[in-house]
């Protein structure tokens, strides 16, 4: 078969990696792609927004299966455009996407499933949110509505700070459309986990349970970036976590949208925060997350394409699914200065060493291959994830490799998967 990979992250490097394992691959490309996507995959230059042309470049190319990275594109609808061509698609339509690309449409269908969340309000008018907020200190988090780059949401610790948020999306519009509706939502306070599952529209599957990094600095310090690293399984999810997540949230989100005549076909990411020992949402994802999917993916025992092939059929109550045994852990070299400045254009070091260890391999996220080296292109610029029997292992495993790599002002955090080791 013929695959198309859209997206360039380190995330879609473990797609096009774990893809290229299956015998029944014969051909991958994606778009566009980067350094590592280039090692598997034949990069393709599209704007992964312009939908005609990647469905004319699918039919061109015979393309027999599409699989889509980062949401944009999902909730551009994608996944419409290439049903109404016949060309077979991983992910959710337009509408069902909305889990992701509208908040207030995605907690509207939680309460009204009655789905543990924390409470909120919905707001379309700046000084209607203003008055809310002074008036109830349950909600100190402000969430933009609509996609803003992982930016639009604020958790705040003071009235003055709330309604500080409350005026830079309303009224500084600093996400333009996106912030015409706002949620005010009550603060939770426990452990988040990423829970994440494959549905058919009607079955739901289980992921391995992982734990995302999202503050740039160590012990959780500084300003949130799109994740700089991740492991898997999360002991946060322990087993009793782990039904009432699918009991009580995946299940039925999957049947509510069933029920509202969108059904859902994908991946759908659970953002949850534990707290006393019940999950609640605080966010759904229509895709993986990055870095979550390369631990993921590190994990995956079976092959990944009859899983998503049995998504679009609707036989994934049939398919096998199994992950391997132990743990895989996510270690994301950034450039310095992310994720507020950075430089591009640095010469990475130590990469042919870093492939030949056994037990990890480093994906790439923002890299470009040039002749025969390869240099950052962005924030975020590799993931190098360690397998191993335990946690502690698969930590160790990442970070022998990550001392093998160098580029000028290489930052990563250092606590990557210390959560874990502090609940053993
Ligand atoms: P999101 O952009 O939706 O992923 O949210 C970014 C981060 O904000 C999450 O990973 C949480 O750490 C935090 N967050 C979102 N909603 C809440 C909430 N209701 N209570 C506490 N923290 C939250
Ligand atoms: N790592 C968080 C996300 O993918 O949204």
């Amino acid at each position: 078969m013929n695959i198309l990979v859209i997206g360039s992250g380190g995330r879609e490097h473990a797609l096009c990696w774990k893809l290229s394992q299956s015998p029944l691959v014969k051909k991958i490309y994606c778009a566009t792609g980067n350094g590592g996507t280039s090692q598997v995959a034949e990069n393709v230059d599209i704007d992964i927004l312009d939908n005609n042309a990647l469905a004319e470049f699918a039919k061109n190319a015979k393309i027999d299966l599409t699989v889509i990275g980062p949401e944009a594109p999902l909730v551009n609808g994608i996944v419409d455009e290439f049903e109404k061509n016949n060309l077979p698609i991983f992910g959710p339509r337009k509408y069902a996407a909305m889990l992701e690309g509208s908040k207030v449409f995605s907690k509207k269908i939680l309460l009204k499933n009655n789905i543990p969340t924390g409470r909120a309000e919905i707001f379309d008018n700046a000084e209607k949110a203003i008055e809310f907020a002074k008036n109830n200190s349950w909600c100190r988090v402000v969430k933009a509505d609509g996609l803003a780059a992982g930016k639009g949401v604020y958790v705040c610790d003071s009235e003055e700070e709330t309604i500080g948020a409350i005026k830079e999306i309303m009224m500084d519009k600093r996400f333009g459309d996106a912030g015409n509706k706002i949620l005010l939502e009550e603060k939770l306070v426990g452990e988040e986990a990423s829970f994440l599952v494959f549905s058919d529209g009607k079955t739901v599957r289980p992921m391995l349970s992982t734990q995302d990094h999202k503050p740039v600095y160590d012990n959780d310090k500084g300003p949130n970036t799109g994740g700089m690293g991740a492991y898997g399984p999360a002991p946060v999810v322990t087993k009793e976590i782990h039904e009432k997540a699918m009991n009580k949230i995946m299940i039925p989100v999957i049947e509510a949208m069933a029920k509202e005549g969108t059904p859902y076909k994908g991946v759908l990411y659970g953002g949850l925060m534990i707290v006393d020992n019940e999950p609640y949402v605080i966010e759904f994802n229509c895709r993986f997350g990055d870095p979550e999917a390369q631990p993921i993916l590190m994990m995956l025992k079976s092959d990944l394409l009859p899983i998503i092939q049995s998504c679009i059929n609707g036989t994934l109550e049939e398919q096998e699914i199994e992950f391997y045994k132990g743990a895989s852990c996510c270690v994301v070299l950034a450039s310095g200065g992310y994720p507020v400045k950075y430089e591009k254009g640095k010469l990475i070091e130590g990469l042919d060493k870093a492939s030949d260890a056994e037990n990890v391999v480093v994906f790439q996220a923002g890299t470009k291959k040039q002749d025969n080296a390869v240099y950052t292109n962005g924030g975020r610029v590799l993931g190098v994830t360690g397998r191993g029997d335990s946690i502690k292992q698969a930590i160790d495993n990442a970070y022998e490799v990550v001392k093998l790599i160098n580029f000028e002002k290489m930052y990563y955090r250092k606590d990557i998967g210390a959560k874990a080791l502090s609940r053993d």
